[in-house]
């Protein structure tokens, strides 16, 4: 973290408590409220302010989650990507019910998403695998995500060998990793506040609308 981005962090967080909730109309949708609130979190000097909580639920039932990047959002959902060989694309693949939750500890905010996933077409993640940086595309084909490692030096002689593999011209899509698109129907934006009164406003799809209504804290 540079030191601009220590002194926007602490600029942001002498704020706190004294942002309410913006003004929210009939109308407002929560992609607009997410995206005013991804551009707070951007500017804030925050590191990393895509990243996200993914959580998963196993068949018998079992929640896991973990931490991804948020790499795209628009009115249908929220993208990330990862192996589609992995713990919590197997788990999506059997239950696709999942939830995502971003936490911006300076501006005292928390939005919560439940809603269901879909894999984002194979060119859609294709086209973004190629605008990764060689060595995270070579990465990509040695990891075999969530499987466990036969012996420590494993990961770097597949590393190796798909380096030299993909030694000339473009690295292939592997056809195991790409995008996942979370399609919301819940969606709670939670503002903190003096005295532990914070703003909680939820938003729930009511067909193609969104209704949305208040919680206590
Ligand atoms: C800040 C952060 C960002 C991460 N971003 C991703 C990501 O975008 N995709 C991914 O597959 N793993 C990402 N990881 C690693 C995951 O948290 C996790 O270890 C990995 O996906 C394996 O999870 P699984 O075994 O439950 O499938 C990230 C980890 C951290 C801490």
């Amino acid at each position: 973290m540079t030191l601009f981005e220590k002194l926007r962090c602490l600029f942001t967080f002498g704020q706190g408590v004294a942002l309410p909730l913006p003004e929210i109309s009939e109308n407002t949708t929560p992609a607009q409220l997410f995206e005013q609130w991804f551009a707070d979190a951007n500017k804030s000097g925050i590191l990393l302010p895509e990243a996200m909580s993914v959580s998963s639920c196993s068949a018998d039932g079992q929640p896991s989650s973990r931490m991804v990047l948020l790499k795209d959002y628009d009115d249908e959902g929220f993208v990330f990507y990862t192996n589609y060989a992995s713990r919590k694309s197997n788990e999506l693949v059997d239950n696709n019910k999942v939830a995502l939750l971003f936490h911006w500890n300076v501006l005292q905010r928390q939005i919560r998403i439940e809603g269901t996933v879909e894999k984002i077409s194979a060119q859609e993640s294709a086209d973004y695998f190629h605008s990764r940086d060689r060595g995270s595309q070579v990465g990509a084909w040695a990891s075999k995500q969530s499987q466990k490692l036969k012996h420590d030096s494993e990961l770097k002689d597949r590393m190796s060998h798909y380096q030299e593999k993909f030694a000339e011209g473009e690295v292939p899509h592997p056809e195991f990793w790409g995008g996942w698109r979370v399609k919301p129907h819940a969606i709670e934006f939670w503002q903190g506040r003096a005295n532990r009164l914070h703003d909680r406003i939820c938003f729930e799809k009511q067909g193609d609308n969104w209704q949305h209504h208040k919680l206590h804290p």
